[in-house]
């Protein structure tokens, strides 16, 4: 099954398919020079096996965790591009979590101007979210997400087999974003995530619906002026969380406090339980004066406030500019 995804210049098709990875070179062309891009919380036998079916593999390897989306690593992928004479028609495949889909496509978006890069998302989160829509980016002087570039795949391949070596706090961490997507876009979708009895028989079937949802909003606003915006929903205190947090909390589990702090009270009431379903933390613990700070590097910031996304009610949302005073007041 694909999906393809469409706008002006770009076109491309996520690919569901499970045993995907044995199989890679029967969905995209691997008959050239491919850099690997994968982490150690992976397990090697994934990037093993996609690179047994390319004719000249290099794998790359870096620590697992978001201190790796930095630009010595993007210096160390050029490095070895450079160094095994990588031309435009060659290619990169990053085959892990979001750090190495962010980290793998800025590399290949600046390699030569850009050449082929595919995604091989092996986490919920990076199937649900960042593997879709063409952002890149690394992380620059403690700063998540700051110097980057939108740069389309060639492909997404989705292998859902890969899922069954992740563990169940990344696995919840990853719903947070199908969550985020359906609270603001798809209230059936919520419905489905609240009422489902057992969620890993459905996750496909999660992925899949979160990447419908997605597929139309970056269809529509490719490069976020306006509408792509509401993928933030849960970001803009979810991402001051998480560089407070210093690595203790996933990045699925500050969107998920993020967003208890961004809808009414009816919504908070449905949305806590459907987190609290899946353990994921629905409190902030810290003050959020101390986390205005962080939020004034957000791309949507001004020198008087931030655009945030509110849902007051589920499967809608609007736009809300919040001064940083208004920010400070929320009760945590
Ligand atoms: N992860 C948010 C976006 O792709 O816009």
């Amino acid at each position: 099954m694909k999906i393809n995804i469409s706008s002006r210049d770009l076109s491309y098709d996520i690919i569901y398919e499970q045993g995907a990875l044995a199989k890679v070179d029967k969905l995209i062309d691997t008959d050239r020079k491919t850099l690997i891009l994968t982490d150690s919380g992976v397990p090697a036998c994934y990037a093993e096996t996609v690179a047994a079916h390319c004719r000249e593999a290099y794998i790359v390897t870096i620590p697992q965790g978001e201190q790796s989306k930095c630009i010595d690593n993007y210096l160390l992928i050029l490095k070895k591009m450079l160094s095994e004479n990588f031309t435009r028609k060659d290619c990169v495949i990053a085959v892990g979590g979001g750090v190495c889909g962010d980290l793998a496509a800025f590399a290949a978006s600046c390699y030569m101007r850009g050449i082929a890069f595919y995604n091989i998302p092996t986490t919920v989160l990076a199937m649900v979210d960042s593997s879709i829509g063409g952002k890149t980016a690394i992380d620059f002087e403690g700063v998540k997400n700051v110097v980057g570039s939108f740069y389309q795949p060639s492909a997404v391949i989705i292998d859902t087999d890969v899922l069954k070596t992740l563990d169940e706090r990344q696995v919840n961490a990853g719903l947070a974003e199908a969550i985020k997507m359906a609270a603001t876009s798809d209230a059936e979708l919520f419905e489905f995530i609240e009422e489902c009895k057992d969620y890993k028989a459905h996750l496909g079937e999660i992925i899949r619906r979160a990447n419908e949802i997605k597929k139309k909003v970056v269809e529509e606003d490719p490069q976020e002026k306006g509408l792509r915006k509401v993928l933030n929903f849960g970001h803009t205190v979810g991402h001051a969380i998480e560089a407070a947090a210093k690595g203790e909390l996933l990045h699925g589990e500050c969107v998920a406090i993020g967003m208890m702090l961004m809808c009414s009270d009816e919504v908070k009431e449905r949305l806590g339980k459907v987190l609290e379903k899946y353990a994921l933390p629905t409190k902030c613990t810290f003050d959020i004066k101390d986390l205005i700070s962080s939020m004034k590097h957000d791309k949507k910031a001004s020198d008087s406030g931030v655009s945030c996304v509110f849902v007051d009610r589920i499967g809608s949302f609007e736009f809300r500019t919040m001064s940083w005073e208004e920010l400070a007041s929320i009760k945590a």
